[in-house]
């Protein structure tokens, strides 16, 4: 998984949309009392904690170990675990899988998707949301147009925003998944504040901006060259494109 240091509080803070606006994939997952259900990328536990509400024994798991003691802190009595999906080692214990605005972080979706399949027990329901093809185009390309203009050099940053194609195949080879229901829609997000593009690049795309010597400069361009697509009513918006997935594993 792309190594990113989270900061918990920002997450809880001023992105709160990203659990949510996951709780309409949530619902897809249709989880019933009883059921073992693992969300894969738990960030700060809101989903597990919502699952567990309803008498579903949720578990959440997640790579980053500032989200999961954030999610303990919140949550002391739910069970949370620092993993990352490729190297879950479940076998066959879980009736469903649940992950938000996690896989898109993953550099082997392959290995997650075989890992999560594992998880599963046959017939097992597998429920993705995350950014799908063109996902964030505007402000990937607002970036990279100021890092440009102020002579700075490309920087490696990698995200896995699939298509319908690529990714429900991903799924029936890797993960001997059958796909039941694919979306792929754009979801512009209101970000919160009159900082809100700032905060999320901040949170977000830290290793596009690590580099730069004098942020507010970066800050004020970017904010500058954005504004004409992404500042509407006074808020800033996210350009997400979504990709959404119901699957089930099985002997297809
Ligand atoms: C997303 O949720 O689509 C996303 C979040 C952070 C970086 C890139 C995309």
């Amino acid at each position: 998984m792309t190594t990113v240091k989270w900061n918990a509080d920002l997450y809880d803070g001023k992105h709160g949309f990203v659990a949510t606006r996951g709780g309409e994939a949530l619902d897809l997952l249709e989880a019933q009392p009883g059921e073992r259900v693992l969300d894969v990328g738990s960030g700060t536990g809101d989903h597990v904690a919502a699952l567990r509400a309803r008498g579903v024994d949720a578990i959440g798991v997640d790579a980053s170990p500032e989200m999961v003691a954030r999610a303990r802190e919140k949550y002391p009595d739910h069970p949370f675990e620092v993993a990352d999906v490729c190297d879950l080692g479940y076998r066959e214990e879980f009736d469903a899988v649940f992950s938000n605005a996690t896989l898109h972080w993953v550099d082997d979706s392959h290995g997650a998707a075989e890992a999560i399949s594992n998880a599963l027990r046959t017939g097992g329901r597998f429920v993705t949301e995350f950014g799908g093809s063109g996902n964030i185009q505007r402000i990937d390309s607002g970036i990279w147009r100021v890092r440009s203009e102020l002579g700075l050099p490309m920087v490696l940053h990698k995200f896995y925003f699939p298509t319908i194609g690529e990714y429900t195949s991903l799924l029936e080879e890797a993960g001997r998944f059958r796909v039941d229901a694919a979306w792929l829609f754009d979801r512009p997000t209101p970000l919160e504040g009159p900082d809100g593009l700032v905060n999320w690049v901040r949170m977000f795309c830290a290793d596009l901006i690590a580099d730069v010597p004098d942020q507010d400069a970066f800050f004020a361009r970017l904010e500058e060259t954005l504004r004409p697509r992404l500042h509407r009513d006074g808020t800033w918006w996210a350009d997400y494109r979504r990709i959404r997935v119901c699957a089930t594993k099985g002997m297809f």
